[in-house]
């Protein structure tokens, strides 16, 4: 099988390492790559946008499938463009990946499916003081949406009125977030545990992968500014099998046939955040790809051969495919450049990495100047253990992570602590 990734970070370098494992695989294409890709296929200097070049190269190379990392090109219509393109893509059509460019529309489907989620009311460009009066019938906190994609920043809590009010402002108007904040959605908080839900979706059939937890915030017990994600463990201890059956029942279910109903033929993994409050899952938001961090740890744990599970999609037998995860525990730490999420600098060299023999050193944001590895991006490297138990997996973590080096180099050494009882 030929495979054209899409994608050049963390989560691309672990979809790329999977890949290449399997027997299945004759050639591997990532498009653009980073210096971790190039360990297992070749990298092409296409970015994830530049669809003619991309139909070009799938057309020139005869490629099978192709599996698209992150969301920007599902959402702007990449599956759409390769249509008539004799390629098998896993990823959503623009229709579907709706579920993650609109808040709005991702909503007012959950509404309409009947699928647990905190009560909403959305808002649009001139509906400001409508939306500033619906303040007045909400509990604080209030959380505030802007519709649109805008990476991981577009969600406020406010814990006053006259925050929330800026807040909405600010985005209709434009201001904070462009036209990804001209529609809002104000909502109700949810008190409870965050976990992320991964499912290889089908059409009407349907794999449910391994389940992890991210840490957004940069600093230690969950405080500071959002970031991208600072590490992830698998599987989430409360999420056993009475759990996930909950869950496959209250909200993998009603999503299938919600899919289904509105026509969207969704091909791809379908990343559900959930905020488990008492007993119930609410639905926090859907995304049409794999979750970075997440993939750094979902995928190691996959035993189960990833393109076999892809090749099974083609053929419309995927629920006959036995979906093998390592029970182990598997976490991800990520290093991170001095000031992100907010300014950083770019170019530092990275030194230590090849004496990691007991992890996955999974690259993010590094390139390669003169065959030397430097920083490239905020979020620099995920380095990946198993253990026993969470401690184990993230200790193993750390201690490779003490002969990395690079000038500013960031990382949190409270992954996975809240989930040890
Ligand atoms: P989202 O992009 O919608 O998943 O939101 C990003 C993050 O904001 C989530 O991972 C939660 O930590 C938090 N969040 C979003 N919506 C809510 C809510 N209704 N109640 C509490 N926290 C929320
Ligand atoms: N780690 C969260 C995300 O990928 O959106």
């Amino acid at each position: 099988m030929k495979i054209l990734l899409i994608g050049g970070g963390g989560r691309e370098h672990a979809l790329a390492w999977k890949m290449a494992q399997s027997p299945l695989c004759d050639q591997l294409y990532i498009a653009p790559g980073n210096p971790g890709t190039a360990l297992h296929g070749t990298n092409l200097d296409i970015g994830v946008s530049d669809f003619p070049a991309i139909k070009q190269f799938v057309e020139e190379n005869t490629i099978d499938m192709l599996v698209v990392g992150p969301e920007q090109p599902l959402v702007e219509g990449l599956a759409d463009f390769l249509k008539e393109s004799e390629t098998f893509v896993i990823g959503p059509n623009q229709q579907a990946a709706q579920l993650e460019g609109s808040k709005a529309y991702s909503k007012a489907f959950m509404d309409k499916y009947g699928i647990p989620t905190a009560a909403y009311k959305e808002f649009q460009e001139g509906q400001e003081e409508e939306a500033v009066a619906y303040l007045d019938t909400m509990k604080l906190p209030i959380v505030v949406k802007a519709s649109g994609l805008a990476a991981g920043k577009g969600v406020l809590i406010c814990q006053e009125k006259k925050e929330a009010e800026q807040a909405i402002r600010d985005m209709l108007s434009g201001t904070s977030f462009g036209e990804a904040g001209q529609t809002i959605v104000i909502e109700e908080f949810l008190e409870g545990v965050e976990i992320s839900i991964f499912v290889l979706v089908n059409v009407d059939e349907c794999a449910v992968l391994p389940s992890a937890k991210d840490y957004k915030r940069i600093g230690e017990g969950d405080t500071g500014l959002n970031t991208g994600g600072m590490g992830a463990v698998s599987p989430v201890p409360f999420a056993n099998e009475a759990f996930m059956k909950k869950v496959d029942e209250q909200v993998i279910k009603p999503t299938m046939r919600g899919m289904w109903k509105e026509g969207m033929n969704y091909r791809g993994f379908l990343f559900i955040g959930l905020m488990v409050v008492g007993e119930v899952p609410y639905v926090l938001e859907y995304n049409v790809r794999m979750g970075d961090p997440e993939t750094e740890v979902v995928m190691p744990r996959l035993k189960t051969d990833l393109l076999a599970l892809f090749q099974a999609m083609k053929e419309g037998t995927l629920e006959e495919e036995e979906v093998e995860i390592d029970p182990r525990v598997c976490s991800t730490v990520m290093l991170v450049s001095g000031g992100y999420p907010q300014a950083y600098e770019k170019g530092k060299a990275i030194t230590g990495i090849d004496q990691s023999v007991h992890s996955l050193v999974f690259h993010a944001g590094t390139k390669m100047v003169n065959s030397k590895l430097q920083t490239n991006g905020g979020r620099v490297l995920a380095v990946s253990s198993f253990g026993e138990h969470i401690q184990e997996a993230v200790d193993t973590s750390l201690a490779v992570i003490e002969h990395i080096e690079f000038e500013g180099k960031t990382f949190r050494k409270d992954i996975g602590k809240d989930l040890i009882s």
